[in-house]
């Protein structure tokens, strides 16, 4: 029997699919909502917390592992206040494991907002005794690769900034998930770079989502600062495009991240970007 795993963001994304995962693994599962579900699942506790208030002393009562995955979008502080406030109540809790989940975009000095956050955040994790996990882009059935699936399944034009020669690296939600359950099961430490090591560029990544969709991938040629100036206009308008500012720092920040090494540790293969795409498209014919 696993100790119980307790999972902020869980009606997100990724804490979702965190959470249907570790209980289809015969784990016991408690899961950290803004509201309660209309439809919850069986067998899973459904706690409430938000970020933005101090949490309940007793919220991890007899949780062991405590996965954060919650995320309030461009709320630096409250990002950081939140999961500080988190890790403290587990501490207190003594729980066997935290992890966080990073992003690949983590850096002291990245150009988005989104990466110094995760930086800051993963400066309250103990790399000794905490876990953080950077996952590149994650495919799935949610976040922005959804967005961006939805944008080229409309037939929209895809903005190539800088030829679109960024270097992407994927991993599909089951394998993140997978990543994470070996690191309870391992006991494991410290910093993950999680995604395929092959990185393929921004470009090569829009024709193969566009060929999974039958079409031919349209882009547009768009210079760094012009889009920069469009969605600065449009947001100080008060339209909120489904990728902005951040998402265009995000992605001229991208590097490529080694992760042979890590996923070795983890003892996990995880697929590549055409076979997450196959598996992807064919659950949802
Ligand atoms: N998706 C990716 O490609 C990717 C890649 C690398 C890293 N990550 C990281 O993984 C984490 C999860 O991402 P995601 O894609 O699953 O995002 P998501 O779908 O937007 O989920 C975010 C979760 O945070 C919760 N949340 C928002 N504000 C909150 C608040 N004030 N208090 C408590 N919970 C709050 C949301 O709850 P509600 O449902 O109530 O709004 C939701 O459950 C994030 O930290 C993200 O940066 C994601």
């Amino acid at each position: 029997m696993y100790g119980k795993v307790i999972i902020s963001g869980a009606s997100g994304f990724i804490g979702g699919h965190l959470v249907r995962h570790f209980l289809a693994k015969g784990w016991t599962v408690i899961a950290l909502v803004r509201v309660f579900p209309s439809k919850p699942l069986k067998d899973v506790e459904y706690r409430l917390y938000d970020l933005l208030q101090a949490p309940a002393v007793d919220l991890f009562r007899e949780a062991a592992y405590f996965i954060h995955a919650a995320y309030l979008p461009n709320n630096f502080d409250c990002n950081v206040t939140g999961a500080k406030q988190l890790l403290a109540c587990s501490r207190q809790a003594s729980l066997r494991r935290n992890v966080f989940i990073s992003s690949f975009s983590s850096s002291v000095d990245s150009e988005s907002l989104y990466g110094r956050q995760k930086y800051a955040i993963e400066q309250l994790f103990c790399r000794d005794t905490d876990t953080i996990v950077r996952p590149g882009a994650v495919l799935g059935d949610g976040g922005l690769f959804s967005k961006m699936n939805a944008h080229i399944a409309a037939g929209k034009r895809i903005p190539l900034i800088q030829g679109g020669r960024q270097p992407m690296q994927t991993i599909a939600v089951d394998d993140l998930c997978l990543a994470i359950e070996h690191i309870l099961l391992k006991d494991l430490s410290g910093v993950f770079s999680v995604a395929e090591p092959e990185s393929l560029t921004y470009k090569e990544f829009f024709l193969l989502l566009a060929a999974m969709n039958s079409l031919s991938a349209r882009f547009l040629k768009v210079p760094y600062r012009l889009l920069d100036m469009l969605l600065w206009v449009s947001e100080s308008l008060g339209f909120h495009l489904p990728v902005g500012r951040e998402n265009l720092r995000g992605l001229i920040a991208l590097r490529y991240r080694e992760t042979k090494g890590d996923l070795h540790r983890l003892g996990i293969v995880i697929k590549d970007c055409k076979a997450s795409l196959e598996a992807l498209f064919s659950n949802t014919k």
